[in-house]
């Protein structure tokens, strides 16, 4: 949520009036905020372009399609093949490049990604590495969907003492709000989908880069490729 939290305290009487008018138009315009953020919500939905359970599908098929269980090439295409037959470019920007790998290390787990889609309420990346990694979901404003394609991915929330497993052909929902420990015990790739508020997710993303690896090449490429599809898809009216 965008909620402002900060809220003026009561103002005194012996302060200057004009003391009181600021504060007074800071509240108005706080309230402002909080309501046009909660009206955006409300009508999110309107901008999203695909659907969580067509994805799925997609990410079977391409599991299907594969030479064999390992062929994450393979199945790259077949996902990209599909969206841009199934999805018009006038509507929705995809980027085809699968070359354009970025590293991403986020809540202590490290992997890379591809972007193929990137705009302001949805992205379609595919995320993953060959040697297995494991970290925090992170504490999102978008719903999430994993779906595997090769390998496994494990995770857990406080309380449940036993692990959720997440195998090829599965899709791991993660609801926005909520957050996991998640291991991707061997090497591991999935077509991940997320619909919701996705600037305030860079944040995440892009902490690690600041506090941990030092990485400006990858916080270069991170931001050039990001910002190059949101504002492509800004450009055709795809928020
Ligand atoms: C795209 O994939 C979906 C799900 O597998 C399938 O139903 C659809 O026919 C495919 N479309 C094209 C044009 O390949
Ligand atoms: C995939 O698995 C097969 C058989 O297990 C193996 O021969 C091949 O080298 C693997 N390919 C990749 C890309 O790991």
């Amino acid at each position: 949520m965008t909620a402002k939290k900060t809220k003026p305290r009561a103002v005194e009487n012996k302060q200057p009036a004009d003391l009181l008018t600021l504060w007074a138009s800071r509240v108005v315009i706080g309230l402002l905020f909080v309501t046009v953020c909660w009206w955006l919500d409300t009508i999110k939905e309107r901008w999203y372009v695909f659907n969580p359970t067509e994805l799925h599908e997609l990410a079977q098929a391409a599991i299907a399609s594969a030479s064999s269980p390992n062929d994450t090439a393979g199945m790259i295409r077949h996902i990209v093949t599909n969206l841009t037959l199934t999805h018009p470019s006038n509507k929705i920007k995809l980027n085809v490049d699968s070359s354009e790998w970025v590293f991403n290390n986020a809540g202590g787990a490290m992997g890379a990604m591809y972007i193929i889609h990137a705009s302001i309420t949805e992205y379609l990346i595919i995320f993953g590495t060959p040697l297995g990694t494991e970290g925090h979901t992170g504490l999102h404003t978008a719903d999430d969907y994993f779906n595997i394609l090769v390998g496994e991915q494990w995770a857990f929330r406080p309380g449940a003492l036993e692990m959720e497993r997440y195998t090829p052909g599965t899709v791991h929902f993660l609801p926005r709000g909520t957050a996991k420990q998640y291991k991707m015990h061997e090497g591991c790739f999935a077509l991940e989908y997320a619909r919701g508020w996705i600037p305030l997710m860079l944040p995440f993303g892009l902490a690690d880069i600041f506090t941990s690896t030092l990485d400006p090449i990858t916080l270069y490429h991170t931001v050039r490729v990001t910002g190059r599809e949101m504002i492509r898809n800004i450009l055709i009216g795809k928020i």
